[in-house]
């Protein structure tokens, strides 16, 4: 039976800006490069196959002191919105691959953190990127100050839940007005963690949304976590994102029209296939590059530090 993919097409508005549907590529680190072009052309090719927003992979705040500039940003944001998709980035706190922990950290190291996401966002706005993404998730620092078990600080920012919020929460009230009104905020979090459960990731989302954040960005780390796991997060006062293998079409109609979720975030799918939006949309199921899982051209390169490729995508686009 042919399936309605209506829903996933219909147009969603956020702070004024116009989602041309609810497909987001969810952040990947790559490896093609942010400057590079071949790093513009792989991102620019996910907006042309359809995606509606374009999260770049994450980012360590850290490289917009001096590597990172907004003139150097632009064609890799020019490239995205030549095909009618918005772009994001997401930040992370320290810099990919560091073993750095919240008990590791002085305040100092605190506060430069802090000030490099200022520095990150503020290049971010003059690039042209209409959102920045925060990442809190998948047990990488910022979502460790949140678990009791990874945090063990003693001062302000370890402790209740209040303490192990404070650093998220600071990160979004300082870069919100850098932001201005016409840019999104997004937060992405992992909604089940070590000590941690919903009832707590509810209560720092709804903090989230009061101090300006946009979009709630949902994701279970693991992979075999469902991929709605966002229901319980709407509601709240900004739309939700769910990801984990909502590459199937009915799937992820499904979530939307059940009202798990307000967008769905397509990850290994457009590595797989950056067209897969425009054929769902035109109905071309059967042509669809279908991602089986195999974890070897894209979690397999990355660990190898190769470029993030497909097997099954063999122009390698
Ligand atoms: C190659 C690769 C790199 C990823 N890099 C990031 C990242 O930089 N930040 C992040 O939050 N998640 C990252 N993820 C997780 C994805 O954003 C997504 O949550 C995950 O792949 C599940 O979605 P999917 O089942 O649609 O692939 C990465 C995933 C892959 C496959
Ligand atoms: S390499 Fe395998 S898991 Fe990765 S996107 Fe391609 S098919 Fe999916």
């Amino acid at each position: 039976m042919a399936i309605d993919v209506t829903p996933l097409f219909q147009p969603l508005c956020v702070r004024g800006k116009t989602l041309r549907n609810r497909i987001v590529m969810p952040p990947m680190v790559v490896l093609h490069g942010l400057t590079r072009p071949s790093g513009i052309e792989w991102y620019a090719r996910r907006a042309r196959g359809g995606a509606a927003l374009v999260i770049i992979e994450s980012t360590a705040a850290n490289r917009f002191v001096s590597e990172l500039t907004a003139e150097n940003l632009k064609p890799l944001v020019e490239g995205i919105h030549h095909y009618g998709a918005l772009a994001a980035i997401q930040l992370s706190p320290i810099t990919r691959g560091s073993r750095v922990s919240p008990a590791d950290l002085d305040r100092q190291q605190i506060e430069s953190i802090v000030c490099h996401y200022r520095i990150a966002a503020q290049t971010c706005v003059e690039a042209g990127f209409d959102g920045v993404e925060p990442h809190g998730a998948h047990g990488y620092l910022l979502n460790q100050f949140f678990s009791p078990e990874q945090n063990r600080r003693a001062d302000e920012y370890g402790g209740d839940l209040e303490n192990r919020m404070r650093l998220a929460l600071r990160i979004v009230r300082e870069i919100r007005p850098i932001l201005g009104p016409h840019r999104l905020l997004l937060y992405r979090h992992t909604p089940v963690g070590p000590g941690y459960g919903i009832a707590e990731s509810v209560t720092l989302a709804k903090r989230l949304v009061a101090e300006g954040v946009d979009i709630l960005d949902i994701s279970p780390s693991s992979i075999e976590a469902p991929g709605d796991r966002a229901a319980p997060f709407r509601g709240l006062g900004a739309p939700v994102i769910a990801v984990n293998n909502l590459d199937d079409p009915g799937r992820a109609v499904e979530a939307l029209a059940a009202g798990r979720a307000d967008l769905i975030a397509v990850g290994r799918g457009l590595i797989a296939d950056p067209e897969w939006p425009n054929k769902v949309r035109e109905g071309r199921l059967g042509e669809v590059v279908a991602c089986i899982q195999c974890d070897q051209g894209c979690h397999g390169n990355l660990d190898r530090g190769e470029p993030v490729a497909c097997t099954q995508w063999p122009k390698g686009e």
